[in-house]
């Protein structure tokens, strides 16, 4: 029989051991410090009551819904038919034999020719960069979105745009004494803050602007650059989010080529987080990418221009397609040279690749059926109902918040969700006060407990010093949106009876 039982010498170290447990004090402490509000404390709060109900107890209202979090799928949206199918033919190759009048012939076509690009299928780890035949699919979807071309080296498939957006962090924050910062919009989606926590850089925050429909203000950017160096911030990037998160503003080409000449002037990376391209609601707005942009001002990127350096960053979480448990993403690289994408690939190669099947969906979502192609009737029916009723609750939420007392909305003219301002009375901000909590996310908690309904306190994102905001999706279906809009009416005015001064 073995003795289970340390050597002498080494036993004897552990009584005495110097070393640290992991536990709460030791942990890194840009982990503790991290801080990303959309699974915050309401979330928890919301996770609580439900086991609450779970077990029994009565709860003033029957069911939660869950308005903090862009995940389309979780609020019953439906997935498209042509991109399941042909994952389910990648994930199992025999239904196409077995089943072979379930699946259009388009899709079965698909699916062979991803086989043939994966070699061993979706359980082979792939290239580190990602499947040749998908970042094709890619660079020929950015090429005519653009009008420019697009290369497959100068392309990253990622698990979701996140983890673009960390490796493109991670090489570009050197940490330690110093002081590497980010411009980042205020408020911002909180990837950005809390991947900044965690890798030692600085947020240099830039403000948009609330009355002007949330836009870019160059004189915000200049100065808040300007007062970063002056505070001994080296500014190495700047990040955009367009269309905008949590704000829903849509930057015109004159402001992208703004940013862009103040990035070239300052020699700042910019990510550009494009993963709301698709969708746009404002009647005659477009999107137009960073990359296009740069490339019309002539900023192509070619091998050995390094003027403008750009990384955009797009998912399958977003747009039409909604699939946020996929996990799939991309970045592209413009204007970064061959050592450094030879490092980017080194850092993806750290964690192999990304899943196949994120990667399969996304290729799919940038190649989808054609005109002509078996599926693309169906498909353009799922794309255009969804859209079509985005655009419409887009424009419902926003009529009714407006409505409310001390609520005001900019339209949300891309993305997924509203930001409204709330004026709270000053026996509200009080409350919060006593509580020590921020005051908006005293509102939410209220809201939450009062409906069921659960929304984002906009101090999470970054607010305007002495204003007060939410974050809430549109993604309820349509059906139960005009309920879900009375109730939260609703509950806003009790909140605001309950609070006069
Ligand atoms: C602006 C923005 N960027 C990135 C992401 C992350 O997307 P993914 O699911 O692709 O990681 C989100 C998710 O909500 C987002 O809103």
């Amino acid at each position: 029989m073995l003795r289970r039982t340390l050597p002498r010498a080494l036993s004897s170290a552990s009584s005495s051991l110097h070393g640290v447990p992991l536990d709460a004090t030791s942990i890194n402490a840009n982990v503790r410090a991290a801080e990303y509000a959309v699974r915050g404390n309401v979330l928890e709060r919301s996770m609580e009551l439900q086991r609450r109900m779970a077990a029994g107890e009565m709860l003033p209202f029957k069911k939660f819904v869950p308005c903090n979090i862009g995940n389309p799928h979780a609020l019953l949206q439906l997935p498209l038919s042509f991109h399941r199918d042909v994952l389910a033919l990648c994930i199992s190759p025999h239904l196409a034999t077995d089943h072979p009048s379930a699946f259009n012939p388009d899709a079965v076509e698909r699916a062979q020719k991803y086989a043939t690009g994966m070699g061993g299928g979706v359980g082979s780890y792939t290239n580190s960069q990602g499947i040749l035949a998908v970042r094709e699919e890619i660079a020929a979807f950015i090429a005519e979105r653009d009008g420019h071309p697009a290369y497959v080296d100068r392309i990253y498939l990622t698990n979701g745009a996140s983890e673009g957006v960390r490796m493109l962090l991670t090489c570009l924050l050197r940490g330690g004494e110093l002081r590497d910062g980010l411009l980042t919009p205020i408020p911002q989606y909180p990837l950005y803050s809390a991947s900044l926590t965690l890798l030692g850089g600085t947020l240099v925050p830039y403000h948009l602007n609330e009355s002007g429909d949330w836009g870019v203000q160059m004189e915000n950017l200049t100065e808040a650059l300007a007062t970063a160096r002056e505070n001994g911030v080296e500014v190495r990037g700047i990040a955009v989010i367009n269309p905008g998160n949590p704000t829903g503003n849509i930057l015109a080409e004159d402001q992208i080529k703004d940013i862009i000449q103040m990035a070239v002037d300052n020699k700042l990376v910019i990510l550009a987080d494009e993963v709301y391209q698709s969708n746009i609601w404002k009647e005659g707005a477009s999107f137009s990418s960073f990359k296009k942009v740069a490339c019309d001002m002539g900023y192509h990127g070619e091998d050995g221009d390094e003027r403008l350096q750009l990384v955009s960053f797009h998912s399958t979480s977003k747009g039409y397609f909604g699939e946020c448990g996929l996990r799939g993403g991309y970045m592209e690289l413009h204007g970064i040279g061959p050592e450094v994408r030879a490092e980017v690939y080194k850092l993806a190669s750290l964690s192999l690749c990304s899943n196949t099947v994120g990667q399969l969906a996304m290729g799919m979502m940038v190649n989808p059926p054609k005109p002509g192609d078996a599926s693309y009737q169906t498909f353009e029916k799922e794309r255009g109902d969804i859209l079509s009723s985005l655009r419409r609750r887009s424009m419902m939420v926003h009529k009714a918040l407006n409505e409310m007392e001390g609520i005001t909305c900019n339209k949300a003219d891309g993305a997924l969700y509203a930001f409204p301002r709330i004026r709270l009375p000053n026996k509200a901000v009080q409350a919060a006060a006593d509580k020590g909590i921020p005051a908006d996310e005293y509102y939410c908690l209220k809201v939450l407990d009062e409906t069921g309904i659960i929304l984002v306190p906009g101090s999470g994102f970054g607010q305007e010093e002495g204003t007060l905001h939410f974050r809430t999706t549109f993604l309820p279906s349509e059906d139960t949106m005009e309920e879900t809009l009375k109730i939260l009416a609703s509950a806003h005015a009790k909140f605001m009876d309950d609070h006069r001064d």
